[in-house]
């Protein structure tokens, strides 16, 4: 079976800079894969190129065996290669129901008849699946003001998933959270892959990388130095030299 998603040969320019050097990376259906390096090593450049936000000059994405590299961001997210939207970013005067309802519901001319006629018709089935999912059902009818900085997070990662993405794109998911709080998010990303969600998570959080993924991806000048299971990753002395230095070990 082939990978969910095939990067092969992926270069970026930002002006005179290679952000991204000939990049190979793979991510297999079922799995959390963990992208990490320095500031400025290009894994923020590697996600909006995912997305279409940011156009490569040189390599080939494939999504499901598909050839996307020069898809329409839009086009990207219809066939389930999603990022998550910033906690601050939630509609403060909605429910935390409402805030996933409306990222939902992607609005077509039928459902915008169907609204004026049936104003109740949605399906919030979908929205119900990752209240439970996330632990969030309790805070269901609270409004985002009301939340803790971790539950608001909580929250960012559940508008990402109402729409059930193949494979959410998570950029440093836990910054800003204390430990606690970063175990909780921790937790609940675990749970994604049985839920039918393949993860790439980017953080400079160790306990948050070493924690949930499968395999673990290194990036340095836009370069990958090193790929494998993290404790391969946390060992390896030219990823200890370039980024993790004493804090992986
Ligand atoms: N829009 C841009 N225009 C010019 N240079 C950019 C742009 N975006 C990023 N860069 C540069 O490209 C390189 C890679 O940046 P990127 O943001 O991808 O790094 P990163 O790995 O996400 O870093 P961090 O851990 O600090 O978030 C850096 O040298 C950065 O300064
Ligand atoms: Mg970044």
């Amino acid at each position: 079976m082939s990978p969910l998603l095939e990067v092969r040969e992926l270069s970026v320019r930002h002006g005179g800079l290679v952000a991204l050097d000939r990049v190979d990376l793979e991510v297999e259906s079922g799995h959390i894969v963990g992208l990490i390096g320095p500031n400025g090593a290009g894994k923020t450049t590697f996600i909006d190129t995912l997305t279409g936000y940011t156009a490569p000059v040189g390599g080939q994405i494939r999504f499901d065996g598909v050839d996307i590299t020069g898809a329409r961001p839009h086009r990207r997210s219809q066939a389930g290669l999603v990022r998550t939207f910033q906690p601050l970013e939630l509609f403060d005067d909605l429910s935390v129901r409402d805030n996933l309802l409306v990222a939902a519901h992607t609005p077509t001319v039928w459902s915008t008849i169907t609204d004026a006629l049936w104003p109740k018709s949605h399906d919030t089935t979908d929205t119900h699946r990752v209240l439970e999912l996330l632990d969030l059902l309790p805070l269901a009818d609270r409004l985002p003001v009301e939340l803790s900085n971790g539950e608001r997070h909580m929250v960012a990662l559940g508008r990402a998933l109402v729409s059930s993405p193949r494979l959410l794109l998570l950029d440093e998911p836990v910054a800003g959270l204390d430990p606690s709080e970063t175990a909780g998010l921790a937790d609940r990303l675990r749970r994604l892959p049985e839920a039918g969600t393949t993860v790439l998570v980017v953080d400079h959080d160790m306990s948050l990388i070493m924690g949930v993924c499968d395999v673990v991806h290194v990036l340095d000048f836009g370069r990958l130095i090193a790929s494998g299971a993290p404790d391969a990753v946390r060992a390896d002395p030219e990823v200890i030299a370039a980024y993790l230095g004493d804090q992986g070990r």
